[in-house]
């Protein structure tokens, strides 16, 4: 079991394939794109399915979501979900991708054992999509959601940031869209997690300036925290139901308390929390020989130092040194 000084229990793994990105939004990094990482401190695939395994059947996780950067940029992606797949017991498996490229492959994702996918669009208008992204792909993120759902990934869930001047305006229409084409669409308060370090809490689109938008046009039920779990998303019946719409208030509604996340780095660090700002190294032990009973001996010790929350409240916050798009969300 991954439990940590507080008694939370990590059950829930994200494992970060790449921290490449084919988009590049304006709120995410930089027009030249980041200082990636080398091939050579990627994790391989091999050395993924194995710790995926250990956390499996040695540690307790039960959930793998795959992320990025840009998972579907992996090229061994379909490879890694079948032999995680193959697990016993098997956990469920998910991935948060841009969506670019999903058309083409969630038929063979599905096939390989992907159980579900979140899809980030923060837009409909695809001048305000190349404006956020600097990329002309809007058409493609929209294929790439009606394919994961013509796949039978189930749920298929929206991701959306509203930024100032760009797409607040837009959060009646994104859930009208999302509600028409059975999609669950959540809102997400922006975090200080930008490789620009350009985050401003004025400038947020808090929780409560996107419900307040939402019911100029639709009745918002709260769904309740018996549903809830650990999930970061609170969730509300639009217009009754069976249609709902989630807010991931990470700056203004914090959910620590009930985290059961722990993370993989794609070149192979634990990190606790996504605002964590130690690491600790399985890539070395790893490729120096570690045995399964030392890599889960290591991942466990790692929880203890997990913190109570993410410090975003505290006058001496200081922003990670990896951003966003390297840990994975
Ligand atoms: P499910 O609810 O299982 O579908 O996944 P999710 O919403 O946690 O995953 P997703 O990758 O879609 O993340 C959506 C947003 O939630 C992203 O902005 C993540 O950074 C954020 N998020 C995910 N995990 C955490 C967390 O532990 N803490 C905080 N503060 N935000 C998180
Ligand atoms: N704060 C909140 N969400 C972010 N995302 C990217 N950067 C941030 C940030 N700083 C979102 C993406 C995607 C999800 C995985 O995280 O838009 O939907
Ligand atoms: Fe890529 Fe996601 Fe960052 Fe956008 S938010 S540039 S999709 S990693």
């Amino acid at each position: 079991m991954l439990i940590d000084g507080y008694g939370r229990v990590a059950t829930d793994l994200r494992v970060s394939l790449t921290d490449r990105c084919n988009l590049r939004c304006t709120y995410c990094m930089p027009e030249e794109g980041l200082a990636w990482l080398a091939k050579p401190d990627l994790l391989t695939d091999d050395e993924i399915v194995r710790l995926v395994g250990i956390a499996v059947t040695r540690l307790g996780v039960t959930e793998v979501r795959f992320t990025g950067g840009e998972p579907l940029l992996r090229p061994g992606l379909t490879g890694i979900v079948e032999r995680c797949a193959a697990l016993t017991p098997r956990p469920r498996l998910s991935l948060t991708t841009n969506g670019i490229g999903l058309a083409r492959t969630a038929p063979a994702l599905k096939a390989a054992g992907l159980d579900r996918v979140n899809v980030s669009l923060d837009t409909l208008r695809p001048d305000v999509f190349a404006a956020l992204t600097r990329r002309k792909r809007h058409h493609d993120v929209l294929e790439g959601l009606a394919a994961a759902r013509a796949a039978g990934l189930d749920p298929v869930k929206v991701n959306s940031v509203l930024m100032p001047g760009l797409n607040a305006d837009e959060a009646p229409d994104l859930l009208a869209w999302a509600v028409e084409n059975h999609y669950e669409l959540r809102f997400i308060e922006q975090m200080p997690l930008d490789a620009q370090h350009g985050w401003r809490r004025e400038a947020m689109i808090s929780a409560e300036d996107i419900l307040a938008s939402l019911r100029t046009r639709f009745t918002l039920t709260p769904e309740g925290e018996d549903e809830r779990g650990s999930a970061p998303a609170e969730r509300w019946l639009v217009d009754g139901g069976p249609a709902r719409v989630g807010v991931i208030g990470s700056v203004t509604r914090p959910f620590c308390g009930a985290c059961d996340r722990t993370r993989l780095t794609a070149d192979g660090q634990i990190r606790t929390c996504l605002f964590a700002t130690e690491e600790t190294d399985l890539r070395g032990a790893l490729r120096s020989g570690a045995g399964d009973d030392e890599l889960a001996a290591r991942w466990r010790t790692a929880m203890l130092g997990k913190k109570a929350g993410s410090g975003l409240d505290d006058p001496a916050f200081l922003q990670p040194r990896r951003p966003m798009s390297a840990i994975g969300g």
